[in-house]
């Protein structure tokens, strides 16, 4: 069996678009290359336009890239037609950011968890249902019986969420992308979910590229974590690594402005003015014109993302050498 389930290789998806009555290229994702193992939880953060969620569309294919390769389980998808890719669709599955949204209003729930297998031709309706409820226990809502003819208004946010999760892992995916699936659900709610993200990977061996844009929320469930800053991963490490070490003055920025996060003598790398703008990106490296350590170099030369410690990658001329240190 391949140890890597998703490898994604310089992956592109550049947009036409009108700006002011003039047409620009916006550079969504602009180079982007990664790793997931099985069963392996990827945290992807960034500021909103980054370029999160279309890196979550175009690996499950419901975006096709301007150029790049995207291998899951080492069949290269990047451009296979749809008709190909429909007998792959099953083993990678997008869980987004609206439970609403993603549940018909007028389908019992227990049904629309059912549903995936019957459309897939893997049950009948009756096994169908006896799975549905199985996993309806399995992500706490119960009784089981009681939630299966509930309509998703009948559900609180995190139910639904909870409802959208036990759907997308019916088939048991190899690969889950979960696309902000804890910012619109309450705060008291989001630490269980997040749990049963873990359960859920811990059994069914489900890896996971988790988006967001909240860097303690990316600690608390990621093995590794991506730093993507306009279309551009800038740093990649194991979590803890990266929230003790940031390399990159951008996570320091991110890391250092988390309050749960504590860190004795912080000492601050403010980020100057607004995220770039993706249709008329800096020369050099793309964070400078925001960087408080920007020299020369930085504005003529794109850094590329290297390997600065062991699994431990950043794309800056002039990393941060040591370590935050811990309040205790
Ligand atoms: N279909 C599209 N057509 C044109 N531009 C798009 C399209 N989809 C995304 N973009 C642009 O691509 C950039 C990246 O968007 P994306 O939604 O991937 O960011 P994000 O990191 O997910 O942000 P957020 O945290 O707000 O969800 C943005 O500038 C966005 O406006
Ligand atoms: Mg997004």
């Amino acid at each position: 069996m391949r140890r890597e389930i998703v490898v994604v290789e310089d992956l592109y998806k550049y947009f036409n678009v009108v700006k002011a009555g003039k047409r620009r290229v916006l550079k969504a994702v602009d180079g982007v290359s990664f790793k997931l193992r099985r069963g392996e939880i990827l945290g992807l953060v960034g500021e909103s336009g980054s370029g999160k969620t279309t890196v979550g569309r175009l690996v499950t294919r419901l975006l096709k890239p301007t150029r790049g390769r995207i291998l899951f389980d080492g069949i290269d998808i990047a451009e296979m037609p749809e008709k190909r890719l429909r007998p792959l669709r099953r083993r990678f599955q997008m869980v987004f950011q609206d439970p609403y949204a993603s549940l018909n209003p007028r389908m019992p729930i227990g049904k629309a968890i059912a549903e995936p297998l019957v459309v897939h031709g893997l049950a009948g309706w009756e096994e169908a249902k006896r799975r549905a409820l199985e996993l309806l226990e399995k992500v706490g809502l119960t009784p089981a019986e009681d939630f299966y003819n509930r309509l998703p208004s009948q559900l609180s946010g995190g139910q639904r969420q909870r409802a959208v999760i036990a759907r997308a892992v019916i088939l048991e995916p190899d690969f889950i992308v979960a696309d902000e699936p804890v910012s619109m659900v309450d705060v008291s709610m989001r630490a269980s979910i997040l749990d049963l993200l873990v359960k859920l990977r811990r059994e069914l061996g489900t890896a996971m590229l988790f988006i967001t844009h909240d860097l303690a929320v990316a600690k608390m469930i990621s093995d590794r974590i991506a730093v993507m800053y306009v279309g551009k991963i800038v740093e990649e490490a194991p979590s803890d690594e990266l929230v003790a070490h940031p390399m990159h003055p951008y996570t320091r920025a991110l890391i250092t402005s988390v309050p749960s996060i504590a860190w004795r003598n912080r000492r601050r790398f403010p980020i100057k003015g607004d995220i770039a703008d993706p249709t008329s990106l800096p020369m050099g490296c793309r964070y400078h014109p925001r960087c408080p350590l920007a020299r020369d170099k930085c504005r003529r030369e794109e850094p590329a993302l290297a390997e600065a410690r062991p699994g431990h990658l950043v794309a800056c001329h002039y990393p941060v050498g040591e370590p935050l240190k811990p309040l205790r």
